[in-house]
């Protein structure tokens, strides 16, 4: 048997061949060579070297910075398609040419080029999972239009934009559900009753996430980077990055502010925030205060601390893109008087890999550990048949607009204590 195999870019580690690094796959970039990339042998696949495509890179231009819809074709695009008798997938829109021609082979879906295209055929139903600063306008044309919305997070950058989306929500009636999936997963639901009531017992919370993106965990899926957005669209982000940055901190954002604020802080840390939210939420603990804000490895790491319930209690919670090692590990550790617990979530780009939680408690000399797995349900499947239930049954919606508001909030209160404690 012959098996033929275009190269894409999981064929090497992205340390062989740095040049492809941020790029989508060559055979994308580079059509009328699509021979020279491709190594038939029978009965087996091989891909070239790095070596041999190092020389091959050298005489491409490629886009400054690359978009890669990971988390659409990792996610979304399945899950939706898996979950057949609740949804039907009538497009995909995505600027990107090379994208679309994708998400059609691969996923065997329609699409369209525009947000503008998408609205014009009426869905029951939209999921944004655009670049953050799209958000706010794609949400509120599509609530304004009578459909409901499932965004990604962050919903919006400040909360004077969610206070806008609340408003036509409320006008449109519709469900508008952010993707904040950490609470959908079955750790965290266990957690959450473990803690309930012992809000007078806790004593400090730490949350630590070294991140690496997702390249080492969406490689062997073979999902694909696209470099062919239009570069107008490319600039047009850029431009709505900077402006909503400046106006959530109040400060004019240079490249380390806008990445802290909207890359580690608003895009990163918010899902731990909101995991913590809902922890003290369930303890009763609704006393939280930023006592302090950090940002350091040029915005790639931002930290805080957080006073609970005056002085009885702190939260330091961090966030840093370790991008060079194939690791990732999000670890939410809960220290009450008498027990602690830890819940570890893996990299969002794994599918059914389960939450571990980590219980501690002693009795006199008597030290018991227990981890608990609570089976292999995908939280991001989860939030969606959440969404369908809210739509369709009127069920109520587990991670809202308010509860947006109050992270975006911290968000922001966390971020001013750390642009003011930058060194001039
Ligand atoms: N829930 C999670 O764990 C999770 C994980 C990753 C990303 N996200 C969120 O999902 C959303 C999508 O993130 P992503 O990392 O998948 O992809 P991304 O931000 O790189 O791009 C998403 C898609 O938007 C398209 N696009 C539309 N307009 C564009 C423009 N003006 N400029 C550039 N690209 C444009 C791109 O072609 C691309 O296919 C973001 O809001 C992000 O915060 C959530």
């Amino acid at each position: 048997m012959t098996v033929k195999s275009g190269i894409n870019p999981n064929s090497w580690t992205l340390d062989d061949v740095p040049e492809v690094r941020h790029f989508t796959s060559l055979e994308d970039r580079l059509p009328s060579r699509r021979d020279r990339f491709c190594w038939h042998r029978e009965g087996q696949n091989f891909p070239r070297t790095a070596a041999e495509l190092r020389p091959l890179c050298g005489d491409v231009t490629l886009n400054a910075r690359n978009r890669k819809a990971l988390i659409a074709q990792v996610e979304h695009i399945p899950n939706l398609k898996s979950l057949w008798d609740r949804f039907e997938v009538v497009a995909v829109a995505d600027p990107s040419p090379s994208g679309r021609r994708l998400i059609e082979q691969r996923h065997g879906v329609s699409t369209c080029a525009s947000f503008d295209e998408l609205l014009a055929l009426r869905p029951d139903a939209i999921l944004i999972a655009a670049p953050d600063s799209y958000h706010a306008e794609f949400a509120g044309r599509a609530l304004d239009a009578g459909i409901h919305v499932f965004c990604e997070k962050p919903l919006c950058f400040s909360t004077a934009d969610i206070d806008g989306l609340i408003a036509k929500r409320d006008a449109a009636k519709r469900v508008l559900q952010v993707g904040y999936m950490k609470r959908w997963d079955p750790s965290y639901e266990m957690l959450l009753d473990e803690v309930k009531g012992l809000g007078g017992r806790l004593r400090f919370i730490a949350v630590e996430v070294n991140d690496p993106d997702s390249w080492p965990f969406s490689a062997h899926q073979g999902f694909q980077r696209f470099s062919d957005v239009p570069a107008f669209l490319i600039a047009d982000n850029k431009t709505r990055l900077a402006a909503q940055v400046a106006r959530a901190t109040g400060v004019e954002a240079d490249d380390v502010a806008i990445r802290a604020y909207a890359d580690s802080l608003a895009s990163s840390m918010i899902h731990d925030l909101n995991v913590v939210l809902g922890l003290l939420a369930h303890m009763g603990v609704d006393d939280i205060r930023p006592v302090s804000g950090s940002l350091f490895a040029g915005g790639q790491g931002t930290a805080a601390v957080l006073a609970l319930n005056g002085d009885q209690a702190i939260c330091q919670i961090s966030h840093v893109v370790v991008p060079k090692l194939a690791d990732y590990q999000e670890r939410i550790s809960l220290f009450f008087d008498d027990r602690r617990f830890e819940l570890i979530f893996p990299s969002p780009y794994l599918n059914h890999f389960p939450t571990k939680l980590i219980a501690y408690r002693s009795e006199g000399m008597h030290l018991s550990t227990t981890e608990h797995r609570n089976g292999f349900e995908e939280a991001f499947v989860r939030e969606l048949i959440g969404f369908w239930e809210a739509i369709v049954n009127g069920a109520p919606v587990r991670n809202t607009a308010e509860h947006a508001r109050g992270d975006i909030d911290l968000i922001q209160r966390i971020a001013k204590l750390a642009f003011a404690g930058r060194p001039v």
